[in-house]
């Protein structure tokens, strides 16, 4: 499907995949009229992702603009039950504007199922990712998108980490799924890009309106990026996911590492859920606390060569940082936190590059 989907017809001498159409203006008498309503570019994209999570999607400007745009959506006032956890960025967007007035907030252990169920009390969205980001708590999508049904509650699920390769929110029952497409549905680190997937036609008008009307549209190129790099999703989620439980299990045996956040090692606290949620793997994002605190962590980030050091994930490359260097980060993220987006390189190299800066990190921590 990643691969076939979103193709145009077939035609004698018309090409196989929509190509980058750089147009403002179109003529008269269709149903896109201007470049900040539609573009055949972004429909062949978001052809291509809506078969793939089983809904309709809507392409944006980077996935920041995709989530902002699903929150405008509601109603001013409106209470918002979110992830503590989430990616830093959206959660200090909450914060921020529920400071300013505009939403009211609740922020959760999203983990602890019983404990959102109660939070939900009164709520008008549940915000909520596959995976969170960068602890890998994995949440109980088909519960919690019970439990805010159950409220009137819109549930939304940002799921960026896994893809829907590893899992499908609309399947257990979440509303609108979001996506920085900008990490693996891209893949190659040279696009930014959102998306909002739904199966709900209002839900999705009412995401298409304020995408028109605040203009966080995609430029053609971008979406033509990344539904090529889109063709090659399972391709290099098996690779990658295939590295990421090699480099976990490694991990979780040496003796500079305190902790491996991976679901995908069985005695991982979120394991059993992710088994019950995932198919073909437990994605690619690995993170570990570091032996000798905050110094040893950034010495490890530092250290390495093949693995890039740098923000951003979801690449063929893979990246790694220490989350905390961040202001925006939780404070639920430990300071010695180190998240890996594992890439496609061979896994032995990986493995002697991250095992050669744990040695140094060693060193410079003393430990
Ligand atoms: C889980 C998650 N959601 C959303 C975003 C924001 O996406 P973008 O950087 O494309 O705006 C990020 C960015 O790192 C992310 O990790």
């Amino acid at each position: 499907m990643a691969i076939t989907a979103g193709r145009p017809p077939k035609a004698p001498d018309g090409p196989l995949n929509e190509p980058p159409v750089f147009a403002s203006t179109f003529h008269a008498g269709g149903p896109v009229a201007y470049g900040r309503d539609g573009n055949p570019t972004w429909t062949a994209f978001e052809d291509a992702l809506g078969a793939l999570e089983g809904g309709s999607a809507l392409a944006f400007a980077s996935g920041m603009g995709a989530i902002t745009a699903v929150l405008e959506t509601l109603p001013v006032g409106a209470l918002v039950v979110a992830a503590e956890q989430s990616y830093s960025i959206t959660r200090v967007f909450l914060e921020e504007r529920a400071a300013a007035g505009r939403f009211r907030l609740r922020l959760v252990d999203i983990g602890d199922t019983t404990a959102v169920s109660v939070a939900l009390d009164g709520a008008a969205l549940l915000w909520t990712e596959t995976v969170t980001n960068p602890l890998n708590v994995v949440a109980d999508l088909p519960a919690l998108a019970a439990a805010a049904k159950l409220v009137g509650a819109t549930s939304v699920c940002d799921a960026t980490f896994s893809t829907p390769y590893v899992l499908r929110p609309l399947d257990h029952g979440i509303d609108i799924v979001v996506h920085s497409a900008t990490k693996f549905l891209s893949g190659h680190s040279d696009v930014v890009l959102g998306a909002v997937v739904t199966a709900d036609p209002a839900r999705c008008e009412a995401v298409r309106r304020m995408r028109s009307h605040y203009g966080a549209i995609a430029g053609p190129m971008e979406v033509w990026l990344a539904l090529r790099g889109l063709r090659t999703l399972g391709v290099r989620m098996d690779r990658a996911m295939a590295n990421a439980l090699d480099l976990a299990t490694r991990l979780s045996t040496h003796a500079m590492i305190e902790r491996v956040r991976y679901p995908g090692l069985p005695n991982d606290r979120w394991h059993d859920r992710a088994t019950a949620l995932m198919r073909r793997g437990f994605g690619a994002m690995v993170s570990f606390d570091v032996v000798g605190g905050a110094g040893a962590a950034e010495a490890l980030c530092t250290s390495t060569d093949l693995i890039v050091h740098a923000t951003s994930l979801g690449g063929i490359e893979s990246t790694i940082e220490r989350r905390r260097r961040w202001p925006g980060e939780s404070r639920s993220t430990p300071e010695n936190l180190v998240r890996m987006s594992v890439g496609c390189e061979a896994v032995e190299d990986l493995w002697a590059d991250l095992d050669h800066a744990l040695t140094i990190a060693r060193r410079i921590a003393g430990a």
